[in-house]
């Protein structure tokens, strides 16, 4: 994985058809998407459940791109090996989750995958100050986790930060919740070079009709890039 920040369309798979991933995930990667995101919900952090590392696993050969896991899960660190394992290419775990977030990442990098860190819309960016060398990925919650579909809350103070903390080091700053092509450009003005979409990616698409995928990550990016 090399570094760079352009704007990356990850899509997020909670939004793809649950009794067809393997499909769904070559079709948004044929439509454009530059990462595949996965959201990992265990019904105690946050009120959902998904899917678990042998779903993970199975997903891994048809993802070309990048695997971005996004663990929205307490605790994390029992589960570490078990994503490894599964082929996350990016394990990115909450502040939120448990008291030891420095103790998990550097066990995520040891594990030998890129170490995300995420914060819920009510954490500052203060709380990764002192993690800005253990950290590949900074994930800002632009929703509460736990669902797709939600309305979008303006972080941009936040992102702005955080882009000035991290200055030249090679951390990606990623948005994830309510990304479309009205509030894409707000966050990449702010500093974001990794945009998660799940509603906006899959809406009004299929992978009889893959061509509307396409269609939606093109506009998010377009409007990205024209920010
Ligand atoms: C929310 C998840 C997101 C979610 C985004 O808890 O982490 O990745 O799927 O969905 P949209 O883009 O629909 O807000
Ligand atoms: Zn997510």
């Amino acid at each position: 994985m090399s570094f760079d920040r352009s704007v990356k369309i990850a899509p997020s798979i909670l939004s793809a058809d649950f009794a067809n991933f393997g499909q769904e995930i070559r079709a948004i990667e044929a439509e454009g998407a530059d990462w595949v995101h996965v959201d990992v919900m265990d019904g105690h952090f946050v009120p959902n459940l998904t899917f678990g590392p042998m779903a993970v696993k199975a997903f891994r050969p048809h993802v070309k791109t990048v695997m971005d896991v996004h663990l929205m899960i307490a605790p994390v660190d029992p589960y570490i090996e078990a994503y490894a394992d599964a082929g996350a290419d990016v394990l990115t775990a909450h502040i939120e989750a448990g008291p030891h977030i420095h103790r998990t990442l550097q066990a995520i990098r040891a594990s030998g995958m890129k170490a995300g860190v995420a914060l819920n819309p009510g954490t500052p960016a203060e709380a990764v100050a002192h993690l800005l060398d253990l950290t590949d990925l900074i994930c800002v919650m632009t929703v509460n986790p736990g669902f797709g579909g939600q309305k979008f809350i303006d972080m941009t103070g936040k992102i702005m930060a955080l882009r000035q903390m991290i200055g030249d080091r090679p951390v990606h700053i990623e948005i994830d919740g309510g990304v479309d092509p009205t509030t894409a450009p707000k966050v990449r003005a702010a500093g974001a070079d990794v945009l998660v979409a799940g509603s906006a990616v899959f809406k009004g698409g299929s992978v009889d009709n893959p061509s509307v995928y396409g269609e939606n990550i093109r506009a998010i990016r377009e409007a990205a890039n024209a920010a």
